[in-house]
């Protein structure tokens, strides 16, 4: 079977093609409107949707060019319904619908995080639940159990910013462009992690919360009591410093949820986990303790259509493919 997938809750327009047996990537553009936002320092939503709305064709196109196939060969439409920004979803579920009805093929409606998982499932098409699942995007950060029949039960998350957000604002006070996780990274690639002791939030607690807030705070203390020139001159130490702080408090608190729920899979998906200290981190700590580690391809980390697709493709195979929207002929386009 065909898939098409498509992903467009923030600022990425993109769309993939899969085929779900054998599972395969043929193929997965995407737009990325980051420039278009750079100027105002995050993602503006009218501004995401219009360009949504100008990029959703030629990438949807793009999709079946690259995938080598014709879209009559489509079989079935997997979209965004949320959670995302309410324009840009709206944009990508009215061409899911439109499409969905013009091939009369289904169209199912997918939720962003799963997709996020699934991206990770691509690479481990093996694991079965239940396991314990990190999310960690720009938009959230949780530990949740996965048990069968896509049973989710949250362990604990953010109680104020989620580390995709820490890393960019944080970025934006060191004055790096948005989105700066993938920045402070590179930057803080071979920097002293010890350079600035900024502080890991909830440290002591055997919780499973997190907290970035006071990270922020932090990081503007910082940045009002040392002059720019030594910012400047110190700033790989200072990215390597902020990472690693951001870095330990997901990796503690993922630990003292793997300890409470016993797991011996974890799955991490969301924008973070192209993080390469993140990645190092879990995976070492899991190595270690006989842990599966199961963790996106990095170009499949941050967000895209092939795990739009993957989500849905998941969920067929264990008959739990809801959301279906067979769009007939006579019907009107409700969103
Ligand atoms: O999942 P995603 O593409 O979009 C949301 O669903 O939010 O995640 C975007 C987030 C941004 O905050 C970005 O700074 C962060 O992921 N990110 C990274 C890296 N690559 C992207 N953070 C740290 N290190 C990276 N290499
Ligand atoms: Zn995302």
């Amino acid at each position: 079977m065909i898939w098409l997938g498509i992903e467009s809750s923030c600022d990425e327009t993109a769309c993939a093609v899969l085929q779900d047996e054998p599972l395969k990537v043929l193929s997965n553009p995407l737009y990325s409107q980051i420039d278009e936002h750079a100027l105002y320092g995050g993602v503006v939503p009218e501004i995401a949707a219009r360009a949504h709305l100008q990029k959703i064709v030629p990438v949807a196109e793009a999709a079946v060019k690259e995938a080598g196939i014709k879209l009559s060969d489509i079989e079935a439409i997997a979209y965004t319904t949320g959670p995302g920004l309410m324009g840009p979803l709206l944009v990508g579920a009215s061409f899911a619908k439109g499409l969905a009805r013009d091939l009369q093929i289904p169209a199912y409606g997918m939720n962003h995080l799963e997709g996020h998982l699934a991206a990770a499932w691509l690479s481990n098409p093996e694991i079965e639940p239940p396991f314990l699942t990190l999310t960690v995007s720009g938009g959230h950060t949780e530990l949740v159990m996965e048990e069968p029949g896509f049973k989710y039960t949250s362990i604990g998350r953010t109680r104020d910013d989620a580390a995709g957000e820490a890393f960019d604002k944080c970025g934006k006070l060191l004055g790096l462009k948005y989105p700066a996780g993938a920045t402070i990274s590179r930057l803080g690639a071979n920097g002293n992690r010890k350079f600035v002791d900024f502080p890991r939030a909830l440290r002591g607690h055997d919780n499973c919360e997190f907290s970035f807030s006071g990270l922020k705070t932090s990081v503007l203390r910082f940045t009002e009591t040392h002059d720019p020139e030594y910012i400047q001159k110190n700033l790989g130490d200072i990215c390597a410093s902020l990472e690693d702080a951001i870095v330990d408090s997901l990796v503690t608190k993922t630990i003292n949820a793997l300890k409470i729920t016993k797991m011996k899979t974890l799955v991490v998906g969301g924008g973070v986990s192209a993080n390469a200290w993140l990645r190092t981190r879990l995976q070492d700590y899991c190595g270690k303790h006989g842990i599966k580690f199961c963790i996106p391809d990095r170009s499949l980390s941050t967000d895209n259509g092939a795990m739009i697709a993957a989500a849905a493709i998941r969920r067929k195979r264990q008959n739990l493919l809801t959301s279906v929207e067979v769009v007939k002929p006579w019907m009107p386009l409700a969103l």
